[in-house]
């Protein structure tokens, strides 16, 4: 069996996930790959925080280049988060010569084009599954199957933890404060929820699916954009009454004319609409293709089990092309 080695950038809470989706799922992963997969170098400066896994400490490195310059490594995962250094990283191993996999929308949807050509000129892959809805396949599906569609509206909620504060807000009545305050405890929400409650989160993602689906990419900071941070419980009420409930919709639309329309802020939707039935931290994205008609993706947007679920699929696809 060939042997398929991987140098990851960031052990934090995805990387641990994904670290431990390979560890838990090994056969299945190598059967499906046609390879022995390793995990041989970590980038990571904090060694010795607890993780529950069991990683060898001659694997950590603490500069990128260890792994960017090891002949024996092939394919990169990176899933540091923020935009850079992690956009800088991810174009360092693409010119590398090292296939990519990601889970992290806002380096990817800051510097999209930048990075798809860094891979097409270097001829390697860049994958990028789990940077929208988590362990939901919606990417892929999106660009195979559904390939021989006019893809002409999005409908997402694509932050789990906008979706989870207006859900409970609106089944139990509360406060946004209130609400947030438990999501932040139940550890939903990050110590700092600015760019998910901001809908900045929500904003890349849709980034990244209008440049796959209308080939028309547009930078997260030219969304129009608006989080749920004014919502309050009398909003809510007065949308319930109408038969509606409030969601933080990432929107996107191809006109009759071609134009398309954007953008990321909570809209009220019908009760009785397929997103209506999204509760708690979980995602959707709703599509309408020209052919196919009207589908949904549903299933957990986040998390690291979910994430890594998607993340060594992605690794798996490419190590069965390689
Ligand atoms: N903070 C994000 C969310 C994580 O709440 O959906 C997944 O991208």
């Amino acid at each position: 069996m060939k042997q398929i080695n991987i140098g990851l950038l960031g052990l934090g809470n995805i990387g641990t996930g994904t670290y431990k989706v390979l560890e838990t799922n090994r056969r299945e992963i190598e059967e499906a790959a046609g390879a022995s997969v390793q995990i041989t170098k970590i980038l990571e400066k904090d060694i010795d925080r607890p993780r529950d896994i069991d990683v060898p400490r001659e694997r950590f490195v603490s500069d990128a280049e260890e792994i960017f310059s090891d002949p024996d490594i092939h394919i990169v995962i990176e899933l540091l988060g923020g935009v850079e250094p992690a956009a800088t990283l991810m174009e360092r191993a693409l010119c590398s010569g090292k296939h990519v996999v990601t889970a992290n929308k806002a380096a990817l949807a800051a510097n999209f084009d930048r990075l798809m050509k860094a891979a097409k000129d270097h001829g390697v892959t860049l994958r990028f599954e789990a940077s929208v809805g988590g362990g939901i396949p919606v990417l892929t599906p999106l660009t195979s199957c559904l390939r021989a569609n006019k893809f002409t509206r999005i409908l997402g909620i694509v932050n789990g933890t906008t979706n989870y504060i207006l859900d409970k807000m609106t089944l139990e009545g509360l406060p946004y404060e209130e609400v947030l305050k438990d999501a932040q405890e139940k550890g939903f929400a990050e110590a700092d929820p600015t760019a998910d409650v901001e809908g900045i989160d929500a904003a890349n993602k849709l980034s990244i699916l209008m440049a796959l689906m209308f080939n028309h990419y547009v930078h997260p900071d030219d969304i129009p954009t608006k989080g749920i941070t004014d919502i309050t419980k009398e909003d809510i009420e007065a949308a319930k009454k109408d038969g509606n409930l409030i969601k933080l919709i990432a929107y996107a639309e191809v006109m009759e004319d071609g134009e398309i329309k954007y953008e990321v802020r909570p809209m009220r939707i019908i009760e009785t609409h397929p997103l209506g039935g999204v509760h708690r931290e979980y995602n959707a994205v709703f599509v309408e293709g020209n052919v196919v008609g009207n589908l949904m993706f549903y299933g957990p947007g986040a998390g690291p089990l979910p994430t890594g679920s998607a993340v060594m699929g992605d690794v798996i696809e490419i190590v069965k092309a390689m």
